[in-house]
């Protein structure tokens, strides 16, 4: 079994990182074995809608730091994406990676990613539209059940998180995220 983890915020450490630490924690209590990807550390370009991976089984023709989050993703049981809003949206490092999910939309031939996926999600936003937010989550979700199958357990976070540190200091939203990693498992 397992699990890993897409943070897609710069801050090292922040809210978005320590919403989908504790998620990844919950996997790991339930017997999972975890890791964790920081979009902002790594080096992934944009989809260049080349069309190769169309012909070529879902594999990208770009060699970035995509290719083993790709392998990562097909070997994976769990998937846990969290992204800060930015602007009313998700952060671009978050999309970058979404867009290169294109790879494995096969436009109605059978998937290349195997069944039984299931993913949780994470945000962290400063205030403005909480419900809002979280229906860009929620619509994130349905593009990952769309293109990898996966059964969405539930989406945490919230507003009036601007200090990195902020989310620490809510208790029960941490053990939300906790409870929503332990039923990435089994
Ligand atoms: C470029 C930028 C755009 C932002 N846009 C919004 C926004 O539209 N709505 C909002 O509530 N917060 C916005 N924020 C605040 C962040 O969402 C907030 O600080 C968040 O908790 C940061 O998460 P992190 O600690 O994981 O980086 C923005 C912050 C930045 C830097």
């Amino acid at each position: 079994m397992r699990v890993i983890g897409i943070v897609g915020s710069p801050r090292k450490g922040g809210n978005t990182a320590t919403l989908v630490d504790r998620i990844l924690a919950g996997a790991a209590e339930a017997g999972a074995e975890t890791k964790v990807y920081n979009l902002n550390e790594l080096n992934i370009k944009g989809c260049q809608a080349c069309g190769y991976c169309k012909t070529h089984d879902g594999v990208c023709r770009q060699k970035d730091d995509m290719t083993p989050i790709y392998a990562d993703l097909l070997a994976s049981d769990g998937i846990v994406v969290g992204s800060p809003i930015y602007m009313s949206y998700l952060t671009a490092q978050t999309m970058l990676f979404v867009n290169r999910l294109y790879a494995f939309l096969n436009f109605g031939k059978p998937s290349t990613v195997p069944p039984g996926k299931k993913a949780a999600l994470a945000f962290s936003s400063g205030g403005g539209d909480e419900a809002g937010y979280r229906k860009v989550l929620e619509s994130l979700g349905q593009v990952l059940t769309n293109i990898l199958g996966v059964g969405v357990q539930g989406v945490v976070g919230g507003g009036g998180n601007n200090e990195p540190g902020s989310v620490k200091n809510k208790p029960e939203l941490l053990d939300e995220a906790f409870a929503l990693g332990k039923s990435l498992v089994g």
